[in-house]
């Protein structure tokens, strides 16, 4: 039940209405008894500066952001983490009390859930990883992979200027490389992830061959609508052990939960079984 005390938090993301973080973090909230509550926000296409900046002060306790307001998010904050900073991108917005704007980003802290939940013997400190796409996401996921110990990441892109900026920023590890060197990186990467938007329903699919990988090379895609993408189900005819987009989802939640509603998840609730409703809906 909603009273005068209720804690307010949500989603601002440009369309937002097929966000899946509503479902999540309302899940647990009722779960956990908690009187909070979790809403979608739309603000228009520079709205995003308005919205943080009305809500200085705590009038609401925090957002999460989405496409395409992450790198907005990060400007308008006053005070951002390590890996917010690194990332380029913000994908929560905490208002403090004292009228500041802090700013983090778990979307790292998902991808490295993601991967020890349903790859559970990779170590992302082994050998290279293989980063595909140099968007706003991929960014992120160097970012996270650097800041947890791998030695050198590979990012392949199209526009292999953007794969430059992004080791620019970075550092000496990570190293771009156009679509036609995948070959060198895939024989000795020990996994790729797909954080381009290729594959996203209705888009094109990626060509990368991953027969050339080795067998126990792990293969992600950040994609997860749909679930099971064109990439994964190539990983998986391979017989390639994969990681799917909706567990870094749901992974990169459980710390926003925290953050926003000072609480650990509950135990017991299946939101994954959740999102698999409403996604196949
Ligand atoms: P996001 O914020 O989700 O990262 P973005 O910044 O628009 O989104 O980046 C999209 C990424 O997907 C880019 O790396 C893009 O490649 P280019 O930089 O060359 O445009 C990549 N991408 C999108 N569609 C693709 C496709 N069909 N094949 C290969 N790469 C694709």
């Amino acid at each position: 039940m909603i009273s005068g005390k209720t804690v307010v938090a949500g989603i601002v993301g440009r369309p937002v209405a097929h966000s899946l973080s509503p479902v999540l973090h309302n899940a647990w909230l009722a779960a956990s008894g908690i009187d909070g509550v979790y809403v979608p926000f739309a603000p228009d296409a520079l709205g995003l500066e308005r919205l943080a900046n009305g809500f200085r002060g705590g009038a609401i306790r925090g957002v999460n952001v989405t496409i395409p307001f992450k790198e907005a998010a990060l400007k308008v904050a006053d005070r951002a983490s390590p890996l917010a900073q690194a990332a380029g991108a913000a994908n929560l917005l905490i208002f403090d009390r004292d009228g500041k704007i802090f700013a983090d980003n778990t979307d790292g802290a998902g991808l490295l859930g993601a991967f020890a939940a349903q790859a559970p013997g990779w170590d992302v400190r082994n050998g290279p990883v293989t980063v595909l796409g140099a968007g706003g996401a991929a960014r992120g996921a160097v970012a996270a992979l650097l800041a947890a110990g791998a030695p050198k990441v590979w990012v392949l892109n199209r526009t292999l200027s953007k794969a430059d900026a992004i080791a620019k920023a970075l550092g000496a590890k990570v190293f771009p490389l156009p679509y036609a060197h995948a070959p060198s990186a895939l024989q000795q990467t020990t996994a790729v992830i797909n954080a381009t938007s290729a594959g996203l329903s209705g888009e094109g699919a990626l060509t990368v061959p991953l027969e050339l990988t080795h067998p126990s090379t792990v293969v992600m895609d950040m994609v997860y609508k749909p679930l099971e993408t064109p990439f994964l189900a190539q990983a998986r005819a391979l017989g390639r052990p994969t990681v799917d987009g909706l567990e870094m989802l749901i992974r990169q939640a459980v710390p926003t939960f925290e953050a926003l509603f000072g609480a650990t998840p509950p135990a017991g609730v299946d939101v994954r079984a959740l999102a698999l409703e409403v996604l196949n809906a």
